[in-house]
Parts: structure tokens; C-alpha cells; sequence
């Protein structure tokens, strides 16, 4: 029996994020548990490389195409070594590239398929046409009426209702995917495998989106508008649209398509897999690549799961300007993997968003990783130390032990506990299999909550006082010790290291990893073993100190990004700072440092909208002025950088450096009235000092800097308040 599982791939624009690490987390938990049963598990993750916005990143980073992916893809392998994900820390087995040369040569495979497939109508699953609509570059797709924003002046183009940019008018050649044709087909698929699109929440979105009819799909752009793209097979003026290009590389990972891969690989071994997609991408992987499948003659995929999205505490989406975002840096930093783990899988009803903040994390951590499953572990490990000479005592209570036992008030057999933790056991995998992780996990630690008060009622720390409880304190001990036991092994696969500690610290020395929870039974673990040494799992974090300590690498970081903004990875949840220039000076550096600094005592405070009301007093610190631009020139090797002197109404002007130079040309500068922040904190970037910073607002996607101005005429150095 084999398993195949893939996590999307990802854009290889900007540097990984929450939403990322989310998705492999998850699709490593299932890997884990499928390999622990036995099963020859196959785990793909990788990264998107072509389309127009690959393009445009790379070019805003003078970088090729090649290059950014490069980039970005050094970037991901690092963080999923830093967070334990990657093939040597058994996490993924491919980290899928589109540029790979078989998945050229795959996808050309696919293609050619395609090309020469009849519709479930008996016409041409392909066809040359013209297209024109509105595309988004960062969704890298044509938006529909319903997926765009009307523009406030006529004649300015639409803005795309996700990423609130404006959207290109596309009208070309372009070859069509007569996805029209496949509806009844799809419906047909979903209603013969009710477990294809899941939850079933999005399974009926998904029908009712076909049952309102398809519409053909442009899978092809001209090389002259597209040319980061794999070429269209025997069209070379075409390259495929990144969804197709993208979509196939879950069969050509495996060997679809090149001899090569599929002998290290093996497709029909692998395939079909189950994806894991977030909602937003759905439709993608649950109407077009089915459709595609279908046409190629290729066995559907096992089934797509959808998951829901991360959000900031007080329910809402993650962004850099709200500033409520998720810093993989900082995470693995101030956390460990396994908390970051436990409360992804724990924290997100599969299917449903979730809210994620530090705030909650570290209390997560505290309640029942430090004082739960750590605890537990500690607790019993030190007592088995302390009463039992560090071996594992035996359970059993013989005859002469029973009435003292009872006495005790604990049970003469194990037939209770062993029965409860059997029946949770069973539960836990029923909701694993389900991908119910929250449900399996709250079911785990209702065997943490039972197994602790069977110790706290007992009191061992009293029994091992009395010589005639001997036998009671070995049986509480075992059946902690025991129960422990069956913790590692059902925990594995959501926390790894977690689990390898537990079952080392009981002293057994066989792979956790290799033990299917499903074959556990009570009484196997060897009394006389001689137990480890006691580690604790999870100290407790410190709150107010941690989320202080937060606060301030948060600001560093942002005043690094925007410091070496041209070169430097960020690992930032959005951290593609190094692919936008910043609209300040110092980046957001410096209005932005309030939420690190203090001010706000909680992150909740921070992103709530109501907290980030500021007192008059709070804006009264901030010295705004109204400054003339004397001299402004480029700093060699800084692309992005622009040294100006401004008038504010002081003796001298000030030195202030600029991030707009991708923007403003440095002549068109001179005697333009701007607005500068007095009172900022000099600086020093590149070698120069800033003075204080530009105000300017920051525009689309790109965050393109544009300068703020005045209509009427003011004097140099007047106060803005
Ligand atoms: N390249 C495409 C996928 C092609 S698969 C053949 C893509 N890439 S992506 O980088 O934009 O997104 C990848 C995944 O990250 C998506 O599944 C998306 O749902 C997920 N997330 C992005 N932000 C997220 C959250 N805030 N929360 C959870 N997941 C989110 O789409």
C-alpha cells in the first residue's frame, strides 16, 4: 500500500509565510501517521516558478526569473529545515520545482495529451482562440464581473477584489481548454465520490460553481506578453498558463512523463495523492485540474482538502499594512516547532479559519504542552527516579495488595484506565483519518486530564511514604508510565521530537516513528525498564518578557528589511519586503515601531481595531513638519535609495534617506514641499545619516511610495498636527 500527499506549490515571488508553513505542517502530520502504520508514504511540497509575476518580482529585484526562484527557494529550504520539515528530518521526500527540466518535458507530455483529447461532447479538448479580459498578475488569472472591484473613475481599469490591485486588459491569441464541455462530467465525479472535494461545506461550493455552468479556459499566453513559461508544444509563440503548468507537477513529480523520475519515483505507484489546498485555491485543483486529468485520460487525484485561512486574533486577515502578521523568523525563535505544531493542528477546526496570535500561542503552549503533556511526562519520569530506583515498576497488585489499594482509593487492576485510553485511542484515529486533528487532540489530552488525576487523587508523594503501598504507588506509577507510552506513539506524527523524547525518556530504544498507534496495547511496556533521564518538554514562556522580546525583534527586523531592503531575506510572513520598496525612508520602521515598543501591552491590544486608537497625546510625540527638498541625489549601489536635504526651518537642512528611488527621479525632487518626521530617531543606512523620514502613501501590490504633498502654499518648518 502506498500514500501520496502534496501541499501546494508555491509562488516563488516572495518568501514563505504562516499560510505555508500551515499547509506542509499539515501535510507532514499525515505523512508521519501514514508512515508510522506501514504505509510507503510519498510527501510533495516545492515552490511555482513561472508566470508574469515571477517576472516582475524578479525584475523589481534585478534579478532573472531563474534567479528570484533560486532566491526564494533557498529561502523555503532553510525555513523547513529550521522548522524540521524536510526530507532529512523526515519530513517531505521532493521539494518540487517547476523549472525542473522533467517537468518540462512531463507538462509538454500532458499538454500534447490534451491537445489531442476529445471532450466527454466528442469535440477538441483544445482549441486556438482569442481571449481578452481582465487578468490579475498576482492571481495570475482572468477575473470575472464578480471577482473585480468597478472602478471609481471610468476608464481606469478594475482592481482585483483579492488583491486590491489594478488589472491588466489582456486581449491575445491564446489557446482554450473547452472546460465547458466538462461539467456534467465533474458533477458526475463529485456525486460518485462524495469524499473527492472535502469538508462537505466546500464540496457544494464547489458543485454549485459548475453547476452554474463552466466557461472555457485560456491556458496559454503569448511568449511576448509571457515569457518566464513553459513553451507550448510545437507553438513556441505560447507558453502554458502557470495553473496548468503548475497543476501537472503533482504527476510529473512522480515520474509522469520522464523515465527518469518515474524509475527513482514510480507514478503509477504513487498516484493518485491527496492534495491539500486552502480554500482560496480551490477551484483550481477541484474543477480545471480534474477537467485537465480527465481530458489526458489520467486517474482523478485521491481527494482535495480544503483548509481554511489564518487569521489575526480578532478575526482578521493577515497583512502587512494591518501589521497583525506572523513572522516565521520570530516563531521559530521564540517557540518550539512542536508547540508551533500542536497549535496549528489543535487551534484550526480543519476546514474553518483560525485565529492565530502570539498571545494565544504562548498560552497554548503554557496550558497544555508546559503544564499538560510536559508536566505529565516530568511528573512521572522524576517520581519513577525518586521511588523506583529509575526503573519501571511493576503494575500488578497482588491479593495482599488489594485492600491497601483500596484503601488508597485507587483501582486493584488496570481494566479502568486501560479501557479508557483504548476507547480514546480508537476516537483519536477515527478523527485523525477524518483530518479532524483539533477533535484527535482534544481527545489525546482528555487521556493527559484522566491519567493526572488519577495521580493527583493517589498523592504517590504520600503513598511512598507508607511501606504497605508499595504495590499501590508501582501500579499508579506504571499506569502513568504506561499511558505516557500510548501519548508518544498516537503523538507522533503532530509533534515528533516531542514524542521521541517521551518514548526515550520511558528508556525504549525503537523507533517511535515506526509504531502504529493502532497496535498498541496495555502492558507492554517492560516493567524493570530503566528510564531516562528527565528532561523538561516545555519550560514555560514567560508572557509579558516574551511578548515584550517580540515586540522589539519585530521592529528590528523591520527596520533591517528596510535597511538592506535590496538584498536581504526577511522571513516575514509576508516577507517580501525585499520585493517592495518601501514608502519611507526608513521603511516602516518608524511609525511602525509602536506596536513592538511597548505601547500597546498586548498583541490583542495591537491588532484590535478598538486598541489601535491612539491618544491625542500619543500623536502629539510625533513632530510632523512641512520640509522643502533642496538636494536630492542616488547612493551608488543602493537601487533603491535616495540621499536628500530637506528645509524644515531649521539652520541646516536635514540628511534624510529615501526609499522611492525605483519612483521619483532625483531632479524632479528639487522644491517639492513634502512632510517629514522630525523627530525620528537618527540612523544610520549605507553609511549616511537619516534625519527623520518621508511621508508617503504606499500604493498597490508594489507598494509603490508616493510622496505627500500640499496644494496651498506653506511655510518651511510648519507643524502638521
Ligand atoms: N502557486 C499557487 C498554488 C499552485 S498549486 C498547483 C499558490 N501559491 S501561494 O503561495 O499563493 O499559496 C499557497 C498556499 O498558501 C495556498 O494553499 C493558500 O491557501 C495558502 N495560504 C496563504 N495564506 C494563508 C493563510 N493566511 N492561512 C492559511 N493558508 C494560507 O496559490
Amino acid at each position: 500500500m502506498t500514500f501520496y500527499v502534496t501541499t501546494p506549490i508555491y509562488y516563488a515571488n516572495s518568501l514563505p509565510h504562516l499560510g505555508h508553513l500551515y499547509t506542509m505542517i499539515v501535510a507532514d502530520t499525515i505523512a508521519r501517521s501514514k508512515r508510522q502504520q506501514g504505509i510507503e508514504t510519498f510527501f510533495l511540497t516545492g515552490t511555482d516558478e513561472h508566470g508574469i509575476n515571477i517576472e516582475r518580482a524578479a525584475a523589481r529585484n534585478h534579478r532573472t526569473p531563474q534567479e528570484q526562484a533560486d532566491y526564494v527557494v533557498s529561502y523555503f529550504k532553510k525555513m523547513t529545515a529550521a522548522f524540521g520539515l524536510d526530507s532529512l528530518h523526515g519530513g517531505y521526500d521532493i521539494f518540487m520545482r517547476t523549472t525542473e527540466a522533467f517537468h518540462y518535458e512531463g507538462v509538454g507530455k500532458f499538454w500534447r495529451r490534451v491537445a489531442k483529447a476529445k471532450t466527454p461532447k466528442g469535440r477538441d479538448a483544445l482549441y486556438k482562440g482569442h481571449y481578452e479580459g481582465w487578468f490579475c498578475a498576482a492571481c495570475a488569472a482572468y477575473k470575472t464581473e464578480d471577482e473585480y472591484a468597478k472602478p471609481t473613475n471610468p476608464g481606469d481599469p478594475p482592481t482585483c477584489l483579492i488583491h486590491e490591485t489594478k488589472l491588466d486588459r489582456v486581449s491575445e491569441e491564446s489557446y482554450f481548454f473547452r472546460l465547458s464541455d466538462y461539467d456534467q462530467a465533474l458533477l458526475e465525479l463529485y456525486e460518485s465520490r462524495l469524499d473527492f472535494v472535502q469538508p462537505d461545506a466546500r464540496r457544494n461550493e464547489v458543485k454549485s460553481f459548475v453547476s452554474g455552468g463552466l466557461q472555457d479556459l485560456s491556458v496559454s499566453r503569448l511568449r511576448s506578453s509571457v515569457s518566464w513559461g513553459i513553451p507550448v508544444p510545437d507553438d513556441p509563440n505560447h507558453t502554458m498558463y502557470v495553473w496548468f503548468d503548475a497543476l501537472t507537477n503533482y504527476i510529473t513529480a512522480i515520474g509522469f512523463g520522464n523515465r527518469q523520475q518515474n524509475s527513482a519515483i514510480g507514478f503509477e505507484k504513487f498516484w493518485p495523492a491527496l492534495h491539500l489546498v486552502g480554500k482560496d485555491i480551490l477551484r483550481f485543483h477541484a474543477v480545471y485540474w480534474p477537467a485537465f486529468l480527465m481530458a489526458a485520460g489520467v486517474e482523478q487525484p485521491r481527494a482535495i482538502v480544503a483548509h481554511g485561512m489564518w487569521v489575526d486574533p480578532t478575526g482578521r486577515k493577515m497583512s502587512k499594512t494591518l501589521g497583525n502578521t506572523i513572522e516565521l523568523d520570530v516563531l521559530n525563535e521564540f517557540f518550539p516547532t512542536d508547540a508551533i505544531r500542536y497549535f496549528c493542528l489543535r487551534e484550526m477546526v480543519f476546514g474553518q479559519d483560525g485565529r492565530f496570535g502570539y498571545e494565544n500561542l504562548i498560552d497554548r503552549t503554557n496550558s497544555d504542552l508546559a503544564s499538560g503533556l510536559g508536566n505529565l511526562s516530568s511528573r512521572t519520569l522524576t517520581m519513577i527516579h525518586r521511588y523506583c530506583e529509575g526503573r519501571v515498576p511493576s503494575g500488578n497488585i497482588s491479593d495482599e495488595g488489594v485492600l491497601p489499594a483500596k484503601r488508597a482509593g485507587v483501582d486493584n487492576d488496570d481494566s479502568a484506565i486501560a479501557g479508557f485510553v483504548s476507547h480514546a485511542r480508537d476516537e483519536f484515529i477515527r478523527y485523525f483519518e477524518e483530518l479532524s486533528f483539533s477533535r484527535a487532540l482534544e481527545v489525546a489530552w482528555s487521556i493527559v486530564a484522566r491519567i493526572d488525576k488519577i495521580i493527583s487523587d493517589a498523592k504517590p508523594w504520600d503513598l511512598a511514604k507508607d511501606a504497605g503501598q508499595r504495590q499501590t504507588l508501582n501500579a499508579v506509577l506504571y499506569r502513568a508510565a504506561e499511558t505516557l507510552r500510548w501519548l508518544s506513539v498516537m503523538l507522533y506524527a503532530t509533534m515528533p521530537e516531542t514524542s521521541r523524547e517521551i518514548y526515550s525518556g520511558l528508556g525504549l530504544t525503537n523507533q517511535v516513528s515506526n509504531i502504529d498507534p493502532k497496535g498498541l496495547r496495555w502492558g507492554e511496556l517492560p516493567p524493570g525498564t530503566a528510564i531516562g533521564e528527565v528532561k523538561p518538554l516545555f519550560p514555560r514562556i514567560d508572557k509579558a518578557k516574551t511578548m515584550e522580546e517580540i515586540g522589539r525583534q519585530r521592529s528590528e527586523v523591520r527596520d533591517q528589511k528596510s535597511e538592506d531592503a535590496e538584498t536581504r531575506p526577511s522571513g516575514s510572513v509576508q516577507g517580501d519586503a525585499e520585493t517592495r520598496p518601501s514608502g519611507r525612508v526608513q521603511g516602516e520602521a518608524g511609525l511602525g515601531t509602536a506596536q513592538g515598543s511597548g505601547q500597546h501591552t498586548t498583541e490583542a491590544d495591537a491588532v484590535a481595531g478598538v486598541a489601535n486608537f491612539i491618544d491625542i497625546t500619543d500623536f502629539a510625540k510625533i513632530d510632523l513638519r512641512v520640509g522643502e527638498v533642496r538636494t536630492a541625489e542616488r547612493i551608488p549601489k543602493a537601487d533603491k535609495l535616495l540621499l536628500i536635504t530637506v528645509d524644515i526651518g531649521e539652520e541646516k537642512p536635514r540628511q534624510i534617506l529615501a526609499g522611492i528611488a525605483q519612483y521619483y527621479e532625483p531632479e524632479n525632487l528639487i522644491g517639492r514641499k513634502i512632510v517629514v518626521v522630525a523627530n525620528l530617531k537618527p540612523r544610520k543606512l549605507r553609511g549616511y545619516e537619516s534625519q527623520g523620514m518621508l511621508l508617503a502613501a504606499s500604493v498597490g501590490e508594489e507598494g509603490k511610495p508616493v510622496i505627500a504633498t500640499f496644494a496651498e502654499e506653506v511655510p518651511n518648518g510648519a507643524r502638521l498636527k
